[in-house]
């Protein structure tokens, strides 16, 4: 294998990125650095208002397109649209998810269903989709962002949550061993406590009558070694180097970036 310059290893013009949820939060940490690395890039989520303006921010070589990650039919449209528009798929980021919190106790069945729809089934649909192409070229990229509950329960109200995670990073490993040796690297990335547009939601007091998700928040991020919550750029940046040649031996690896929280 060819020696690379830095610039070389981090250089991803002509290639083409999706990343899911990309509209706002850690996704769109994502995008920018994908972007600015000279990838075309592809936001796939249901938030159409946020996604438009990204796309305008970013200017040239970016894409918006309605998705719902949960869905067979969005998720082969999102494909077959991408390749369509930019002519190929290099490099596949599963980041939309959601992660309410509910009592396992008292919670309802269509609840449990949504958060595994939207977290590990999306997984499943958008890896079996994007390796189809890739496995055709005989090269391609594919990052799952899972969390370090995938791991470790941070805190109470996410078994759900918890369970999805667990099911991605299990899925990770597996189809990383089945696409090996058809040239498609598969890792994960476990984000600790990332500041976002979905966490500032999460610590309203509607979001869940029965947990006070304020003092669990204040709880978890006063364990985390590095002091602070994580920002999506620091997310951005990890995903970047596994979706370049700098991690071209890594496949089936999970990247923990949480700040030290694991340790506490
Ligand atoms: N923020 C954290 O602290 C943290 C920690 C660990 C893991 N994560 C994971 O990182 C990912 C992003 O989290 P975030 O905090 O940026 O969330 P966020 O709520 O800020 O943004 C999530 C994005 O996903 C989109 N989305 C939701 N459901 C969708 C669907 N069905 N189809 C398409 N798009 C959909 C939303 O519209 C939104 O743009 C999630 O998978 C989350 O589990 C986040």
């Amino acid at each position: 294998m060819s020696k690379k310059s830095i610039s070389e290893l981090f250089n991803l013009s002509g290639q083409t990125a999706v990343v899911t949820g990309g509209a706002m939060g850690i996704g769109f940490g994502i995008v920018k650095r994908l972007h600015e690395a000279g990838a075309n890039v592809v936001i796939a989520d249901l938030a159409e208002k946020e996604g438009q303006q990204k796309i305008e921010q970013l200017g040239e070589r970016a894409l918006f397109i309605k998705t719902d990650v949960s869905s067979e039919a969005d998720v082969k449209k999102l494909i077959s649209a991408t390749v369509e528009k930019f002519g190929g798929l290099d490099i596949f980021v599963n980041n939309a998810g959601i992660y309410p919190s509910a009592s396992a106790l008292t919670m309802d069945v269509q609840l449990w269903d949504k958060v595994q729809a939207v977290n590990m089934r999306s997984v499943f649909l958008c890896c079996r989709e994007a390796a189809g192409v890739m496995v055709k070229k005989g090269k391609g990229n594919i990052i799952n962002i899972a969390s370090i509950d995938a791991l470790h329960p941070s805190q109470i109200g996410l078994a759900a949550y918890d369970a999805s995670k667990h099911g991605v990073w299990g899925f990770t490993k597996n189809f990383a061993l089945e696409l090996g040796k058809q040239g498609v690297r598969i890792n994960a990335v476990a984000p600790g406590g990332i500041a976002t547009e979905g966490v500032a939601k999460m610590s309203e007091p509607a979001a869940a009558a029965s947990i006070d998700m304020k003092e669990m928040t204040k709880q978890f991020l006063a364990k985390i070694p590095l002091g602070r919550m994580g920002e999506p750029d620091e997310i951005g940046t990890v995903v970047l180097f596994l979706a370049s040649d700098a991690s071209s031996y890594m496949t089936g690896s999970m990247i923990v970036v949480d700040g030290g929280a694991l340790l506490a």
